[in-house]
């Protein structure tokens, strides 16, 4: 089976790229900057000779989209916005214009799409979409309006032989560098892994392992279109989110954080508070209904094992 993946070089890039070649998959990459001979060159924007790999392929899983962990300023905005809608409104271009497409095109998402929350979980069913809640700041809404346009693209493209599926992900866990558990592990390392803000707000995440069996169990259910929730089945706050790193490394202390230290750090680091302060309690409704089991269902455990691969990888190097 050959598998096209567009933006793959990125952290889930590689996480996909891996297992699904270990699994015996054909794998292609499309991207700017091709490194290697299984690398094909397109611009996320406009068709090229790399369509050509499209035709006859039989899964496109399109990662593209510039990175979300900057300062969110308007130009930085606009280039998450444009790399995402481009991307996907030129990959619906090419499936259209496949002879033999491929049947199925998952197409990344996020869990951002759903509002800043922490009464009640979003499952794909009952969940509210985020963009109109009070008492946030104005610009969280241009996150919810980048994940609208994209998944829009997706739903509007003309691609009757092929299913489509938009991947409403959680932050995906995984023990690569600077991908975002390395990041959060840093900090808890550092002594710096306590509450921010009061740390009520929930993180939704999903370990590397239930990502790509999720994926694989999407690409192998024909009966499954339209938007999919990929996230654990327990959403945390992002207190006892961190207690449970700490632990799972031995860190003894977590330093809390007020929304301004959070702001200064934020700065610091060249990101946004919005990823620290949004609330994203996500659940995973369609695939539990589809009968798909996580490996990985609890945070404790899950930050125990990726500590576990962290220690070992990093012990060889
Ligand atoms: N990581 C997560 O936990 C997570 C969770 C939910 C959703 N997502 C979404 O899933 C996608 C993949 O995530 P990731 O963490 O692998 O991201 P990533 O590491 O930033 O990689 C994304 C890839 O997109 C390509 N890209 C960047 N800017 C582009 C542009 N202007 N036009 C076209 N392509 C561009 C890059 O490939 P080249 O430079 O090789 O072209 C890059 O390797 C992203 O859209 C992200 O928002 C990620």
């Amino acid at each position: 089976m050959k598998i096209v993946l567009p933006g793959g070089t990125g952290q889930v890039g590689g996480i996909l790229n891996r297992a699904l070649t270990a699994a015996g998959y054909e794998v292609v990459v499309l991207s700017r900057r091709p490194t290697r001979d299984s690398h094909l060159q397109w611009d996320g924007r406009t068709l090229g000779p790399w369509a050509k790999t499209i035709d006859g392929s039989d899964v496109v899983i399109n990662l593209a989209g510039r990175s979300v962990s900057c300062r969110y300023t308007e130009e930085n905005l606009r280039a998450m916005m444009d790399s995402r809608v481009d991307s996907a409104r030129v990959v619906g271009e090419a499936l259209a214009a496949a002879r033999r497409p491929p049947r199925v095109w998952l197409q990344m998402s996020t869990a951002t799409i759903y509002a800043h929350r922490y009464d009640a979980p979003h499952d794909e069913a009952t969940g509210v979409i985020g963009g109109s809640e009070p008492d946030v700041p104005r610009y969280w809404d241009f996150s919810v309006h980048i994940a609208k346009n994209w998944e829009r693209e997706q739903q509007q493209a003309r691609t009757p032989r092929t299913r489509k599926v938009a991947l409403r992900s959680a932050m995906v866990m995984s023990p690569d560098r600077a991908g975002v558990f390395d990041y959060l592990l840093w900090l808890a390392r550092l002594g710096l892994g306590g509450p921010v803000a009061g740390g009520a707000q929930y993180v939704s995440w999903i370990h590397d392992h239930d990502f790509v069996r999720a994926v694989q169990f999407l690409i192998d259910r024909d009966d499954i279109t339209g938007p999919v929730n990929l996230a654990a089945p327990a959403p945390l706050p992002q207190r006892a989110f961190m207690k449970a790193l700490r632990k799972a490394w031995g860190a003894p202390v977590g330093m809390p954080a007020t929304k301004w230290m959070a702001e200064i750090g934020a700065f610091v680091l060249r990101s946004d508070t919005e990823l620290l302060l949004k609330s994203r309690r996500v659940v995973p409704g369609r695939l539990l209904e589809a009968g798909f089991a996580f490996t990985h269902a609890e945070w404790p455990q899950a930050a125990g094992e990726l500590v576990r691969r962290v220690r070992q990888e990093r012990s060889h190097t």
